[in-house]
Order: C-alpha cells, then structure tokens, then sequence
C-alpha cells in the first residue's frame, strides 16, 4: 500500500492508510477537473519545456524492442519519441486519469497508426500491465511524485534495473527563492497537490539506484534518473 506504517499500532496503521487514501481521492479529483480544462489547449503551453523532455527520454537509454510507460501520459507529446527509441518490436504503454488528456493521446496514436503504443485510461495507483516494463519516464506527474501509492503500484510493474527518468517542477534555492510563491501559483494550476515543491522527488529517490539529479531552468525544474532496486512491493 505504500504509507508508512512502523512504529505504530493496527487502529494507527488503519487510520494512516484510510487518511492517505483519501488525500488522494481528493488529489485526483482535483487533477482530472484541472485537465478537464486544460486538456484543449495544453499542448499549446508545451513548447518552453520540449528540450527538457527530450532529454528526460534520452535519459531512459531506451533500446529497440524495450518496453517503455509513459506515466501520466497526458496528451501523448513523448509517444513519438518513445516509439521512434523502442521500434517497431518496443511497446508503449501511457496511462493517464484524465479522459479528456487521453482522447487526445487516442488521436495522435491512431492518426500515426502506431500499433505497439497502448494507452489506459486508469489512476496510477490502480494500473495493471500485462507485462513489466523495462523504463518508466515521469515527465511533469508531480500529483503520482507525491502518492505513495502510486508510486508502489508503478513500480511493482517495473523489472529490476529498469531505467526511470523524471523531469518537472521545483522551487528556486538562494537569490531566486522569493519567486517561490509564483512557482507555487504555477503547479497549482496542473496538480492537486501542488505544495511539497522543495524536494519532490524525495518519495520515489530512496527506491532507485544510481539516482542523480540536476537542476533545470535557472532552478525551477530538475531532472532526474536512477534504476530501480528490485522488485518493488505494491
Ligand atoms: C502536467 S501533465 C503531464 C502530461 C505529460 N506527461 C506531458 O509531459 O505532457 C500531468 C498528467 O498527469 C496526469 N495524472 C495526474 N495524477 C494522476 C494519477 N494519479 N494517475 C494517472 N494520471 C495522473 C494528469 O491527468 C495529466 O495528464
């Protein structure tokens, strides 16, 4: 289930896990709501953050014939890119909660007639894959980045080794620090959880291996890679 439990009796433990699963009913209600709206013009707003996702896939070292998901998939704008590194005998798979982002993930994949990228309409927390996958990229999922149990239920379909990428959204550090509230503004208008901005990858760090980090956009964003460990417990 993936909320921390140690130390604490079975009424706490149930009650930790009952308040967890909560907050993220209610941070996906708040996400697919969010999308609701933006879904029409959100590809439109990508165009400063492509080099950044570029180099999250490159960050995969994906090989031909890998298998690949895509979480929070949104619209499809890393399809292509990752098919293109998988081959025709890779798969794809993109999972994401929102319909509307989806549908139009569903239109770029029929109109290229790509027929090894499959798309779920699914919470990450509730994903099943028919096989594990051997990368796993997180372009802008800070909502997933914050869920524990997503990120167990995401990585228990990950083979060990498996490749992962992050890029996305983080607070300025030093003389840029008082821009923060605006960064703050800003996730807020794509997640339902948009706080916990200072280290927010520090929930899925400790589960990989070779894990490095860098800084992004005069430090707004970073971008991040690693393995993961071993099988992972869902
Ligand atoms: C900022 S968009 C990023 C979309 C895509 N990765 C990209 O880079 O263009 C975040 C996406 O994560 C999806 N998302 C957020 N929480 C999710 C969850 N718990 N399960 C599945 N998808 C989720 C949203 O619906 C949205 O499409």
């Amino acid at each position: 289930m993936g909320v921390e439990i140690s130390g604490r009796g079975p009424a706490q433990a149930l009650g930790a896990i009952a308040a967890s699963e909560a907050a993220d009913d209610e941070t996906r209600r708040l996400s697919r709501a969010k999308y609701r709206h933006r879904a029409r013009l959100y590809d439109r707003l990508c165009g400063p953050t492509w080099p950044i996702r570029e180099r999250a896939v490159a960050a995969l070292v994906l090989r031909p014939g890998d298998r690949v998901l895509d979480v929070g998939c949104g619209t499809g704008l890393s399809l292509a890119m990752l098919r293109e590194a998988v081959g025709d005998g890779g798969r794809v798979w993109g999972v994401d909660h929102s319909r509307e982002m989806l549908m139009r993930a569903r239109a770029r994949v029929e109109s290229a007639g790509w027929r090894n990228v499959d798309l779920i309409e699914a919470a990450a927390q509730e994903l099943a894959l028919p096989a594990p996958v051997d990368a796993l990229l997180f372009h802008y999922t800070h909502d997933v980045l914050r869920s524990p149990a997503a990120l167990a239920a995401l990585l228990a379909h990950a083979r060990p080794g498996a490749r992962v990428a992050i890029a996305g959204i983080k607070y300025f550090t030093g003389w840029l620090a008082p821009l923060n509230p605006w960064v703050y503004w800003k996730n807020r208008g794509y997640n339902g959880r948009p706080g916990e901005l200072r280290t927010p990858w520090d929930r899925i760090a400790p589960r990989l291996t070779d894990w490095r980090w860098e800084p992004t956009q005069w430090g707004m964003g970073y971008l991040a890679s690693g393995r993961v460990a071993a099988v992972v417990e869902a």
